[in-house]
């Protein structure tokens, strides 16, 4: 390659950094006109540059020399800047993508590869944390169920078994066992009156609660609910052995068993940000897949934000055609990674029917969220005629780095669209709730808008964070007239204007969580700390992914007890919906990072949604971890090795 980038930190502070870049010309010709493109997680202090101009939009940086000073062959450029930033310990901290240009003032970028060096980090060597496991254990089924009673012998699974034709409410599951059994035998598995399992209506059963009964020639599921049918598939699947058939013809021999069991959380579920990187439809069927067998009920799909919309919205298809995409020569710039290149993707509603049709099969409901109104960049930069107030001149930097990518509830556009995408997206979405973010709006906005200034005159606002709630209650009693509760991050409450039957998800701690339920709200706990699998693995440079809300082994996710200060009897403990873990996906762009950042902590959540905390212990959930390393095997998942 023509082009080397190296980054060093050259002085470290706990709350600021100083950094050297330089790009070296390997070549045997200069450059001329040349402008450096690259991405980082941070936002550079651009007044602190020792050579050059830097212009930043989130991740995306471009820097220029002064006079436009050609760069030599064999030569290179240097400058230093600072970064507030907690010290980088990571390699994932430095630059995440780069390429050069040399077009001036063309208005057509054509990129040139340059190759990046690992960031110098300042720092002692870690060695890569590993997690010691106990001796894997017969029926190591995760999460723990409350009853499991090995009994003597085995069900042959085989080219003769075949799915008992059962009640309305098991179809879904019925189709999904099917399809589970056919990819292990390789064969058609039929679902008709004489099949040998038989799933039945056990109607006294509590919602979500199930037993799964294996016999030598029977097995039964059975259960009250759609949920509880899906959850005894969930099980009957985990006793299926993972490990090659020692038997002729693909055939598995599944323990007798007695297993009743229920949850212990109503909501258990996943958020994943499709908005960041775009993940293909196959691999959200795939998490699907995990995510049922693991007894997740919950799929919250992260579809807009700065970085792209990924929804397709018929009234405004500018929103997909412009705002999906980035790139170089993109309406909407680069970000992270691929940055030479054209990116992006969305989901067409007949992809979205197929996910949620997909997922309600396993006994997963699908929620969407639509963040607003910041996180919008992407909608703004697509519509700028309807989401744009000429007149607003507010300054403001969110914490991703972008200066333009909030709504102004002062503008009659945003109402127009606001209105449109959500009546679209509660006819597409069976789900009650609509989840519409509501984090992260910066300090600074709406301050100089005299529209906005008119409207807190008129409403008698004293604080501008009470026209974010203005908003919000406008979303909220729209979405109550069509039948949808509304779901928010903790910020939703900013302001002070939504009901308390808006559902809060809390990010930001525990402690906010707590609050939130002892103000009446239905909270769904998501604290960073223990739930952000984005969050780096171990203390290692080399561990893939972020730490703004610190390291997180395995064992630290499995430790975590929701809410455990709070008092049995304190009445807030009713407004506990759930748990959720969340995948944030910056740096997320490939099937293999993707399973390694979740994999295996998603068992562990799944176990602290499901299972009673007085059953939880870590011996003996790392007993049944190490016996689920076969399944992970066999599906080809790359998961993070303990060892
Ligand atoms: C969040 O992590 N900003 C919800």
């Amino acid at each position: 390659m023509s082009y080397r980038l190296d980054l060093v930190i050259i002085d470290q502070q706990p709350a600021e950094s100083r950094f050297a870049l330089t790009i070296h010309n390997l070549s045997d010709k200069p450059i001329f006109q040349w402008a450096l493109h690259f991405t980082m997680g941070r936002w550079i202090n651009h007044a602190s540059l020792s050579h050059g101009q830097m212009e930043q939009v989130g991740s995306y940086c471009v820097l220029t020399p002064d006079h436009n000073t050609p760069l030599l062959p064999n030569g290179h450029f240097y400058t230093e800047f600072t970064i507030g930033t907690q010290p980088f310990t990571l390699l994932d901290d430095g630059i995440i993508d780069a390429f050069i240009c040399s077009d001036g003032q063309a208005s057509f970028i054509t990129p040139q590869p340059v190759e990046i060096t690992a960031l110098g980090l300042q720092q002692p060597h870690r060695d890569r944390h590993t997690t010691p496991l106990e001796p894997t254990v017969e029926l190591p089924i995760i999460p723990a169920p409350q009853q499991l009673k090995a009994l003597a012998g085995h069900f042959t699974l085989d080219q003769h078994t075949a799915i008992s034709q059962g009640p309305h409410i098991a179809a879904g599951c019925s189709r999904w066992l099917q399809a589970e059994l056919e990819n292990l035998l390789h064969e058609d598995v039929g679902i008709s009156p004489e099949g040998n399992i038989h799933f039945q209506l056990r109607e006294q059963m509590a919602t979500g609660a199930y037993q799964l009964l294996v016999e030598q020639d029977d097995i039964w599921l059975l259960a009250s609910s759609e949920a509880g049918f899906c959850h005894a598939t969930a099980s009957l699947l985990q006793m299926i052995p993972a490990g090659p058939s020692h038997l002729a013809d693909a055939a598995y021999r599944v323990p007798m068993v007695e297993i009743c069991d229920a949850p212990h959380f109503e909501h258990r579920g996943m958020m994943l940000d499709c908005a960041r990187h775009f993940h293909p439809v196959k691999r959200i069927k795939f998490l699907l897949d995990q995510l049922a067998r693991f007894k997740f009920n919950v799929f919250h799909w992260h579809l807009t934000d700065d970085e792209g919309w990924r929804i397709e919205i018929d009234a405004y298809p500018e929103l997909t055609r412009i705002g999906a995409w980035r790139g170089p020569n993109e309406t909407i710039v680069p970000q992270f990674t691929t940055i030479s290149q054209r990116y992006g993707g969305y989901y067409s509603k007949q992809d979205i029917r197929d996910i949620i049709s997909y997922a309600a099969d396993r006994g997963i409901m699908v929620i969407p969220e639509i963040d607003i109104p910041g996180h919008c960049r992407a909608a703004i930069k697509s519509l700028p005629d309807l989401l744009i107030d000429p007149n607003d001149h507010s300054v403001y930097r969110s914490i991703q780095g972008y200066q333009d990518n909030v709504l102004s509830p002062a503008l009659k556009g945003t109402y127009t669209f606001l209105t449109n995408v959500l009546d679209e997206v509660c006819a597409l979405f069976p789900a009650p709730y609509v989840h519409i973010g509501a984090d992260e709006v910066p300090k600074g906005v709406w301050a100089d808008s005299p529209a906005c200034q008119a409207l807190m005159d008129e409403q008698g606002y004293k604080d501008t964070k009470e026209l974010q709630g203005h908003l919000l209650r406008f979303v909220e009693n729209h979405l109550t007239s069509k039948g949808k509760r509304m779901m928010g991050w903790e910020e939703a409450t900013h302001g002070d204007k939504v009901s308390k039957y808006t559902i809060v998800f809390s990010w930001i701690s525990e402690e906010a969580g707590l609050a939130c339920a002892k103000a009446g709200y239905d909270v769904v706990m998501q604290p960073g700390q223990a739930t952000y699998l984005d969050m780096a693995q171990g203390h290692s440079a080399e561990e893939a992914g972020v730490d703004w809300a610190g390291k997180l082994t395995l064992e630290q996710v499995y430790q975590y007890h929701p809410l455990s200060e709070l008092p049995a009897n304190d009445p807030a403990r009713h407004h506990i919906k759930g748990i959720q873990c969340a995948l944030w996906c910056e740096l997320i762009n490939s099937q293999s990072r993707f399973e390694y950042m979740i994999y295996p902590r998603l068992l562990a959540i799944a176990e602290i949604g499901w299972t009673a905390p007085e059953k939880r212990n870590w011996p003996d959930f790392s007993a049944r971890l190490a016996g689920q390393f076969a399944y992970l095997d066999k599906v080809g998942i790359n998961y993070r090795r303990c060892e």
